[in-house]
């Protein structure tokens, strides 16, 4: 069963308001600056002039981070939603990147194209997975890097209803079998928090994991998958539409709640207890 936002048409929608906010929340929620560092770390930038993809990149939060490390005119940002690539538009240090509308599960880039791919917080929205990694790793090219950050599934029972109920919350496993099916190697996986959680993760966490691989060889990903199961074009449901934005929103006000909360249990614990 897939969650009630991961699907493209509940995506663009939720992005559509998102967007105007996003960058506000960014910082003062679970995707603090200082996860974003880590994570753009593992992509391992030690060149100025790599081809540098970021998917799902939205209002350019991560792609900010990338552009310390390499020219902008080498790094494409790609989403699906143009309401959050307008706000990525008007960012001075973007101004020459590209920046273009397009699907996760559908990269408009030739094969072996990029040095480097990235997408931050975009996998739970992806129907299929599995299909959007295949694509990371058929952009690259050979000896090339991509680096993935999603959320983490709860173990606390409450959270995981709510979790499952929003969008996607993969376990740790997940990330390393669909990185590994697609045929990266040098697999890994280094947990994310931001330090008020102090590495608390029974609840899960948005942003949580950072999963990176190296191809090995040229082409796209010897893992054969069968057609998209979902195409855009063809329309919602409207009913099932308006229900699945109901549970997700249900899904967003936990969510919203948890971070609160494990912040003032930060501030009222002691210091070196777990929290
Ligand atoms: C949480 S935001 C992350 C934005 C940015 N990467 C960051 O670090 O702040 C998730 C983004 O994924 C985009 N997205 C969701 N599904 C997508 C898809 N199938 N293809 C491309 N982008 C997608 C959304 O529009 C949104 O901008």
């Amino acid at each position: 069963m897939v969650s009630a936002i991961q699907h493209k048409r509940e995506a663009f929608w939720f992005y559509r308001f998102l967007s105007i906010i996003y960058d506000q929340c960014t910082d003062l929620g679970t995707w603090t600056e200082a996860q974003r560092d880590e994570a753009v770390e593992d992509l391992n930038l030690n060149d100025r002039n790599l081809v540098v993809v970021d998917v799902g990149g939205g209002t350019g939060y991560t792609t900010t981070g990338v552009v310390r490390h390499v020219d902008a005119k080498n790094v494409t940002i790609l989403d699906q939603s143009p309401h959050q690539l307008a706000k990525a538009k008007q960012k001075k240090q973007l101004k020459d990147c590209t920046i273009i509308e397009g699907d996760a599960e559908d990269l408009p880039f030739p094969t072996d194209y990029a040095d480097r791919y990235i997408s931050c917080g975009s996998i739970e929205y992806w129907p299929e997975p599995q299909r959007g990694v295949n694509e990371a790793f058929r952009v690259i090219k050979k000896g090339g890097r991509a680096v993935m950050v999603g959320p983490v599934h709860p173990t606390h029972w409450l959270s995981s209803l709510f979790a499952d109920m929003w969008m996607l919350f993969p376990k740790e496993e997940d990330y390393i079998e669909w990185f590994q099916k697609a045929g990266f190697v040098d697999v890994k996986l280094r947990r994310l928090n931001p330090k008020w959680y102090r590495g608390a993760r029974r609840h899960g966490l948005i942003m949580g994991c950072c999963v990176s691989g190296v191809k090995p060889i040229s082409g796209p990903s010897p893992l054969e998958l069968g057609p998209k199961r979902e195409v855009v074009t063809k329309g919602v449901n409207p009913i099932l539409f308006l229900w699945r934005c109901f549970l997700g929103f249900l899904g967003i006000i936990w969510y919203t709640v948890i971070p609160v909360y494990m912040w003032i249990k930060d501030k009222i614990t002691p210091a070196g207890r777990p929290i």
